[in-house]
């Protein structure tokens, strides 16, 4: 079976996709610097699955370490997670998140080139759409006029990706456009385990539930949209991990570039997460409504039609199932993977 690198693989998502490549026969190897993350994750994606990764704490920036992992390992395909994601942070930081995104990037297609491994996975998001396109997002569309630094990252690499597979016919690059991955895998051995204040949603309202934090903001309620709060495409992080499973099986089988949104296709409302959240988990989510963050979009959601006819893929959790595990996650585990086994 084909022997696949997760680069950033410690990371949220990359430990999802870890599990579901291992649960489908693949075997992986695992590259992070850990610097949102811990090799703890790993650990339990071993635990989880019965079965070994080989794990190197690598930067991959460091093309030397990135060669001898090629040397050690016959790699097939490589999926890219390694990235800073904090929106803010990358406005008050810019030079840091272009560096470290941009690096990962092309150090990676370098030393791939210079193995001759010729597949490559990127963690793209829905933020290149930008600001003008209309919903659904359709991958047709062009990229937009991104709100920050972390975005234009995704889009600059996007193009970085194109690029290099426009010049070297054997270069095969799948993008993939996530929407907004929540909950956890069911088990509650590994979720999303942010350090410091949480940006996103779903962590604040686990955290505020968990008794973390005092009480969750909900960022404006004068949006042009049903409940006067914004609207996103949540996807389950398992079903995103198994969207990477399906597009590891098409690019072993395919050439060229292409692009896949990976959402569900139906946006729910801020209110909407708060309230299915306290009534699945039987528990109150202490919330008030406060301004507008700076840089949300009202609504924006994924057409996920490319991804179910070309890759056979499609979301099946629900948002009472993302709320579940979400929780069942955070209160197994109050401090992340600091916490007492
Ligand atoms: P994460 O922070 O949990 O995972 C990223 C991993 O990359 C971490 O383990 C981190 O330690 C590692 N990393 C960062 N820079 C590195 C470097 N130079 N060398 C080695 N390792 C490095 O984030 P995630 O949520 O799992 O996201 C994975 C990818 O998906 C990221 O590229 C992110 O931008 C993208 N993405 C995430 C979301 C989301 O909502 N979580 C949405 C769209 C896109
Ligand atoms: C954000 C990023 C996006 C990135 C994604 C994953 C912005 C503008 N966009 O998406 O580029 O790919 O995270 O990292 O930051 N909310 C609250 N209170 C909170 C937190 C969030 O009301 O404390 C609301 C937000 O206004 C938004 C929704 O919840 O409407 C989801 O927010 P979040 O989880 O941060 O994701 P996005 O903003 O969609």
């Amino acid at each position: 079976m084909a022997k696949i690198l997760l680069a950033g693989g410690a990371g949220y998502i990359g430990s999802h996709t870890a599990v579901e490549l291992l649960n489908a026969g693949y075997e992986v190897v695992a590259a992070d610097n850990y610097c949102n993350s811990s090799p703890e994750a790993i650990r339990r994606v071993e635990e989880i699955t019965g079965k070994p990764v080989q794990l190197y704490e690598a930067d991959i920036r460091d093309s030397e370490r990135l060669s001898q992992i090629f040397r050690e390992n016959k790699i097939d395909a490589v999926i890219h997670f390694a990235g800073l994601k904090a929106v803010g942070e990358s406005v008050k930081k810019p030079l840091m998140y272009y560096r470290n995104n941009i690096d990962t990037t092309l150090t990676l297609l370098e030393t791939m080139q210079a193995a001759d491994v010729r597949n490559i996975i990127f963690s793209s998001s829905a933020t290149v759409y930008g600001e003008e396109n209309p919903v659904p997002y359709k991958e047709t569309m062009q990229r937009g006029v991104c709100t920050n630094p972390y975005g234009w990252t995704k889009a600059m690499m996007e193009q970085i990706f194109e690029d290099a597979a426009r010049a070297d016919p054997s270069l095969s690059v799948v993008l993939l456009r996530y929407f907004n991955p929540i909950g956890a895998h069911p088990s509650g051995r590994i979720g999303e385990d942010p350090l410091g204040i949480p940006n996103n949603l779903m962590p604040y309202v686990t955290q505020v539930a968990v008794g973390k934090r005092e009480c969750l903001t909900i960022f404006g309620s004068d949006y042009p949209t049903k409940d006067g709060t914004c609207m996103r495409d949540y996807i389950h992080v398992v079903d995103l991990a198994k969207g990477h499973v399906k597009a590891v099986a098409y690019i072993l089988q395919h050439s060229g570039t292409e692009v896949f949104n990976l959402g569900t296709g139906t946006p729910y409302s801020v209110t909407e997460i708060v309230e299915t959240f306290e009534r699945v988990n039987g528990i109150k989510v202490k919330h008030v409504y406060g301004d507008r963050r700076a840089g949300d979009l009202p609504e924006f959601y994924a057409n996920a039609d490319k991804a179910k006819a070309l890759l056979g893929w499609q979301a099946e959790y629900t948002l009472d199932d993302m709320c579940r595990d979400a929780w069942n996650w955070q209160k197994q585990n109050p401090d992340g993977y600091r916490s007492s086994d």
